[in-house]
């Protein structure tokens, strides 16, 4: 089996949450890394017995087929275009870039260089999202799907752009659900929002439409709904109520963030035992409703209701390495591909214009993820 030769720019927060996976893939092989902090450096040579190099452009002269872009958004677009002219193809985090002319600039640079531009992982990587995905055409066509998440996101350790972004971020997820499952074009976007994470949104579908709903302000967790597994697909104890509040509260933010993240003192790997998700989400067929969970699909049709089950797992984030590789090695055209996250990056904007407009925002860069 060909091995994929990886890069990695930024050993971040989103690189620890993808590591685990990449380690326990055969397929993968990650050669070096980047990131202006030494001590995540060390780390990555441990871990993997990847290099650790100084600079982007290092890494670009590296023998990395394919590089994951894991740094903070406004990085994304320049690294993903300097990528794609070097030959890598790329898997570049969400969200994708922070406006459209930078995803179009990426999705021109993928096509000109003739190499692959993945989006992800988001959440609709997610197995029982992909299950649901599949189960569909038995029940006839999506005509509504519900989806609300309420976390403590912006309670964690962040940096005052995190903060900023923090809509465009976690709509990224909900939208890239939505419109996986829906299989249909995103035709509009209504919404409001309040404070700086949290909105409702009502997305018009050329068939049928969903409603999403997030709070990172939360004190409700959603996660109760989800028989407290987290979005990690780890396992929660309830009685830690508030504990993100807690820790937050009287440190400095960004030492604090520095000190949890890879290669800090209090980093912590993440342990998933399930499959993870982004909070409750119905999609309501015309002959069912289905539930993807962190543990399978329920099947609620006209005469039973089911799980169809998922095994668990500790390397929740497999889909993505399956697109990646799929593509760099088998050639196979990605689903998250540069135009799917440039459609993504459309729709999250338009809930931040509706809201202060007033005004249902119409789309136009939209495709749709056909079931087959
Ligand atoms: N898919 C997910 O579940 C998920 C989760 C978290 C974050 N993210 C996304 O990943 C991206 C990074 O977020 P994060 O939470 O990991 O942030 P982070 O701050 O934890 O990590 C970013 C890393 O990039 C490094 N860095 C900064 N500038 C760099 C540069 N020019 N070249 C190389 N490295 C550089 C930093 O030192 C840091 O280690 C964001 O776009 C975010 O939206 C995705």
């Amino acid at each position: 089996m060909k091995k994929l030769k990886l890069g990695v720019a930024g050993l971040g927060r989103a690189f620890a949450l993808t590591a685990p996976t990449l380690a326990a893939d055969k397929r993968v092989e990650l050669v070096a890394a980047t990131d202006p902090r030494p001590e995540a450096l060390g780390k990555i040579a441990r871990d993997f017995g990847a290099e650790g190099l100084a600079s982007f452009q290092d890494l670009l002269k590296s023998s990395a087929e394919a590089i994951y872009i894991a740094t903070p958004h406004r990085f994304h677009a320049e690294q993903a275009i300097a990528a794609a002219k070097a030959g890598k193809h790329v898997l570049v985090e969400k969200p994708m870039a922070l406006s459209l002319r930078e995803c179009s600039a990426m999705a021109a640079a993928a096509k000109k260089h003739r190499v692959h531009m993945i989006v992800g992982p988001s959440h609709s990587f997610d197995a029982p999202v992909r299950r649901t995905r599949q189960l569909i055409p038995q029940f006839g066509r999506v005509r509504m799907i519900t989806a609300f998440n309420y976390t403590d996101f912006l309670y964690r350790p962040r940096m005052p752009e995190e903060r900023k972004h923090a809509l465009l971020n976690q709509s990224a997820h909900h939208v890239d659900i939505v419109r996986l499952l829906s299989g249909s074009a995103l035709m509009s976007v209504r919404a409001h929002t309040a404070g700086q994470g949290a909105y409702a949104a009502l997305l018009r579908f050329k068939e049928g439409f969903a409603t999403i709903v997030y709070s990172g302000h939360a004190h409700f967790d959603s996660d109760e709904f989800a028989g407290w597994i987290g979005e990690l697909g780890q396992k929660k104890d309830p009685s830690q109520y508030g504990s993100a509040r807690r820790a937050l509260a009287g440190r400095d933010e960004l030492k604090f963030k520095a000190a949890r993240n890879y290669g800090g003192p209090e980093f912590k790997s993440s342990e998933a035992q399930f499959h993870e998700h982004f909070g409750p989400i119905i999609v309501s067929c015309d002959k069912a409703d289905l539930r993807p969970l962190p543990d399978g699909v329920m099947v609620y049709a006209d005469g039973e209701r089911r799980l169809e089950p998922l095994a668990p797992t500790d390397t929740p984030r497999a889909g993505v390495i399956d697109e990646l590789y799929d593509a760099v090695v088998n050639g196979k055209a990605p689903l998250h591909d540069a135009a799917w996250g440039l459609a993504t990056t459309e729709a999250c904007l338009a809930i931040l214009k509706s809201a202060k407009s007033g005004k249902e925002i119409p789309l136009k860069h939209q495709t749709s993820a056909s079931r087959t």
